[in-house]
Formats: structure tokens, sequence, C-alpha cells
């Protein structure tokens, strides 16, 4: 059977077209490029949307009959009044070819049931939360960090983001400035949260895979901080089905157990999709 056809139809869904069953058809309000990898994007937020921090949904476009939907975290917090996404842009990618084109006044559809096991209730309490995001992975903690609720829960959090190149850092930086800015969170954020980036391809402060710096222990001689442990610390982790490999093992190893949304525990896995 042959994929019907996908026209890059950008400007609201085409007459005819047909809203899929549980989607929404939402505006853009907003759309920034990074890099020429990377861009981010606003929609308005359908008055019904409930999600938690840290959740993702399905995202599409009106351009097909049957439309190609891609998991997305929601990189804002569940009390903004808009959605923000951030994305890879893939030359050749099913859905990331068309999406890194949208602008202003587009629309965008978006499955209507958020879920995920990023979340804060998948962790029992702990002192330190650590936040491990390697590329678009720190999308749910962009969410996560803007959230009071992550302050209640722990004394401190470290969102650590490593990438292959400086330029790809800008995103959680601007967003942690922002948050360390903030009405809402600002005080609590300032005294708790930290953010540690690393680079792979490119010379930084600290060079190196997240995953290698845990090992080695530089990442908590750089923190001045002890090494994870099930007695204090939380994990969330957020990248590539490889790294998500080597976390959970890191974890493991650790003494720490996964946990799920019926089932609370000490780390919490989640794929940072799309391609
Ligand atoms: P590297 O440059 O060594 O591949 P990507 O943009 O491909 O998603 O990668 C984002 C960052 O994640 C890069 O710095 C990349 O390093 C790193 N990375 C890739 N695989 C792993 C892994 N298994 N564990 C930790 N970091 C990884």
């Amino acid at each position: 059977m042959t994929e019907p056809a996908i026209q890059p139809i950008l400007q609201g869904a085409p007459a005819g077209f047909a809203i899929p069953n549980g989607c929404f058809d939402l505006a853009v309000t907003e759309v920034q490029h990074y890099t020429d990898r990377l861009f981010r994007f606003r929609v308005e937020r359908p008055a019904s949307f409930r999600f938690r921090s840290g959740e993702f949904v399905m995202i599409g476009l009106p351009n097909a009959e049957r439309p190609v939907m891609r998991a997305y975290s929601i990189a804002s917090p569940s009390w903004d009044d808009t959605l923000e996404f951030y994305s890879i842009k893939v030359p050749d990618g099913p859905l990331t070819q068309h999406l890194q084109k949208i602008r202003e006044g587009d629309t965008v559809l978006m499955r209507k049931k958020p879920t995920g096991t990023l979340v804060l209730d998948a962790l029992t309490p702990g002192k330190r939360l650590w936040m491990l995001s390697t590329g678009t992975g720190i999308a749910p903690f962009a969410s996560l960090i803007r959230d009071p609720d992550t302050y209640e829960r722990f004394e401190q959090v470290l969102l650590c983001h490593g990438c292959r190149q400086v330029a790809e850092l800008t995103y959680g930086q601007q967003i942690v400035a922002a948050t360390h800015a903030d009405p809402l969170v600002g005080d609590l954020a300032r005294d708790r949260l930290r953010l540690f980036n690393t680079t792979t391809r490119e010379p930084y402060g600290v060079q190196g895979r997240l995953t290698d710096l845990i090992t080695t222990g530089a990442i908590y001689t750089h923190l001045d901080l002890p090494p994870i442990s099930p007695a204090d610390d939380r994990v969330m982790i957020c990248g590539s089905k490889e790294m998500l490999t080597d976390c959970r093992d890191i974890c493991l190893n650790y003494g720490l157990e996964e946990g799920a949304n019926n089932r609370p525990a000490e780390f919490v896995v989640e794929k940072a999709f799309v391609d």
C-alpha cells in the first residue's frame, strides 16, 4: 500500500481537511530558530487541555489524509497559557522536514491526551533531583524547572545538558536564565536550580559525554556534590535511545530503582523522540 502523498500545506488546515479524531488544531503563535538543527515553537493552548509538567503529546501537521504524528515533550510548564515545543530539524525527517517551515499563524495538530513518565509523581521523595538530558531531551526539563512543585519536592535541582556544539546549549541557557528571573519560581530557582553544560564536538568549559563525566566523577567535582545515591538522589533521563540505555545502566549501578506513574521509585527514563 502506498502512503498518502504529504503536501506541505502550512497556512491553516486546507479546505475539506477533516481534523483527525482526538486532535486539536492549534494556531502557531511564535517560532524561533536556534541553529540549522534546532528550533522552538509555541501554539495556543486549548482551554480544556490539561497536562502534568514533563509529559509529552503527539504532534502533526494538517498536510495529509493521515498526518504523520510524532511524540513531543511539552517544554512549557503546566500553568502556562500557551504550549511550547523544542524540535530537531531533520532534512528528510517525515515530520520535521515540514514542521521546521512553520510560521506564526500556521496550524499544528495535537492529540488531546498527554502522557509520559518524566513526572514528579513517578519519583519517591529525595533531596536532589538530577535531570540528565542530551540534545532536544532538555524539553521536558524546560517544563519541570518552571513548575513550583519541583522545588517543593527537591532541595537541589541539577539540570545537566549535553550537546555536540556550544550553540546547541543556548535554548537551555535562556530557559534557565528566564526561570531564575521568573516572578513565580525565581526565588526558589535561584536558590535550588543549577545548570550543568557540556559539549562533545567543540571546545567548551566542560567537555565530554554526560555519561563519561558521571562515570569518571568529573561532574561531581565540578558541581562539588557527592556521587548519586539511592538515599538522597533522584534522576530523570531524556535523550537518544543509546543515551537512555547508558544512563539507565549508570542509575542501576548506583543502586537506584526505575519508577513509573503507578509505581514511583528512584529514577525515570524517556526517549527524546522525533526524527
Ligand atoms: P557525541 O558527539 O559523542 O555523539 P545528538 O545531537 O546526536 O542527539 O547528541 C547530543 C549529545 O549527546 C552529543 O553531545 C552526543 O555526543 C551525546 N551522546 C550521544 N550518545 C550518547 C550516549 N550514549 N550517552 C551520552 N551522551 C551521548
